[in-house]
């Protein structure tokens, strides 16, 4: 066992719904238009997992067996599957049991993480640990959520906002000790509780008539402190992780920024002074899809990486949570299979 391995991403997988959500179809369901969903956000169309069989559980298995077909390993040579996500199946068993029933990951232990937007991220810390210290040689780290499943699509405030998707990693010792996870700051703060959260269903506010009246089994959002608690802390730590690390803006290959708003996005960048040529930005496809939307850049992106880029991966989101991590990308460019 040594402690002086990396954690290195070792394959890279997302799954998308093929039913998209456009701001036009919305126009039909509430008083918005296109004009300020695309200058407010940034968004344009969203994926919705319209079949009611399938949840959370189903997207993580396939980005698992993505993953394992991408490393041409079997999914029974996986030790770990850490979920990220804030709409589990259910509440147990976790996501990531059932999502290595249904993937062959029947030799892995697994657990669900819930910090919301920041989700990968803390998940990407907790699963680089393992890989880190020696006790584990393949750890699957995934966020996934779907959103539709907790939206109120009479609420213009979000409805517009969210869409469905399930996107990871796996992670694995570098051999070179030198790519993989570098850094990682990570922060909460749980008076933000107030601002984003689902009120109901948990032991709060267990499933009741009132709630289910109270529409309290939906996300709620109160966007402008939430906007600008994201647009401060996003910034100041993806900052702080470049200055504590001596990496200037010309060092950094790639910032990937959650993707909740394109001005949320374009504040982090220019505090960082990175120019959005390299900012991996897909908000306008797939809105914002909570734990997702990070290994979702990865994914699309991972055909133009090289060995040894320095990533930068930001989030905000609920709780509130933030953080950044560094990491030096270790895969030959890799082309994205659906
Ligand atoms: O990922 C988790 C973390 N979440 C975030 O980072 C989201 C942070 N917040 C935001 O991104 C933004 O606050 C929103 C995109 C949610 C809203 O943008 P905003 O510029 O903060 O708008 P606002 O909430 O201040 O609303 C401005 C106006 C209001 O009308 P009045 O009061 O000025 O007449 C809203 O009622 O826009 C109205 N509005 C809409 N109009 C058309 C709100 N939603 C819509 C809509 N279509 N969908």
């Amino acid at each position: 066992m040594s402690s002086t391995q990396t954690a290195a991403i070792t394959a890279v997988h997302g799954w998308l719904p093929e039913d998209k959500l456009t701001n036009a179809d919305l126009e039909k369901m509430v008083d918005t238009n296109d004009e300020w969903i695309r200058t407010r956000t940034g968004i344009t169309e969203r994926r919705i997992l319209k079949d009611p069989t399938k949840a959370t559980s189903d997207m993580v298995a396939e980005v698992i067996k993505g993953l394992c077909v991408q490393r041409g390993i079997e999914p029974a040579t996986i030790d770990l599957v850490i979920v990220a996500t804030v709409t589990p199946d259910m509440f147990f068993p976790s996501t990531a049991q059932l999502a290595c029933y249904k993937s062959g990951a029947v030799n892995a232990w697994g657990f669900d993480l819930s910090a919301a937007c920041s989700g990968f991220l803390f998940a990407l810390r907790t699963g680089g640990q393992f890989i880190s210290t020696g006790t584990h040689k393949r750890v699957v780290v995934v966020g996934s959520d779907k959103m539709s499943s907790i939206v109120d699509y009479t609420d213009r405030t979000t409805c517009v906002l969210f869409g469905d998707a399930g996107a990871g990693v796996l992670l694995e010792a570098d051999p070179t000790g030198d790519n993989g996870i570098r850094d990682a700051i990570l922060r909460s703060d749980g008076s933000g509780a107030e601002h984003l959260r689902m009120q109901a269903g948990g032991s709060l506010n267990p499933a009741s008539h009132e709630t289910v009246d109270a529409k309290m089994h939906f996300i709620e959002q109160d966007g402008k402190p939430v906007f600008k608690a994201a647009v401060t802390s996003m910034a100041d730590v993806s900052y702080e992780i470049m200055e504590r690390n001596g990496l200037s803006a010309d060092d950094v290959s790639w910032l990937v920024p959650h993707q909740a708003n394109m001005r949320i996005i374009d504040a982090t960048a220019n505090r960082m002074g990175v120019g959005r040529e390299k900012v991996m930005i897909n908000i306008q496809k797939y809105g914002n899809t909570t734990a997702a939307t990070i290994p979702l850049c990865l994914w699309e992106w991972a055909e133009r990486l090289t060995p040894g880029e320095n990533l930068i991966l930001s989030s905000f989101g609920g709780g509130f949570t933030w953080g950044s991590i560094w990491l030096k990308w270790a895969m030959e460019p890799t082309p994205k299979a659906q």
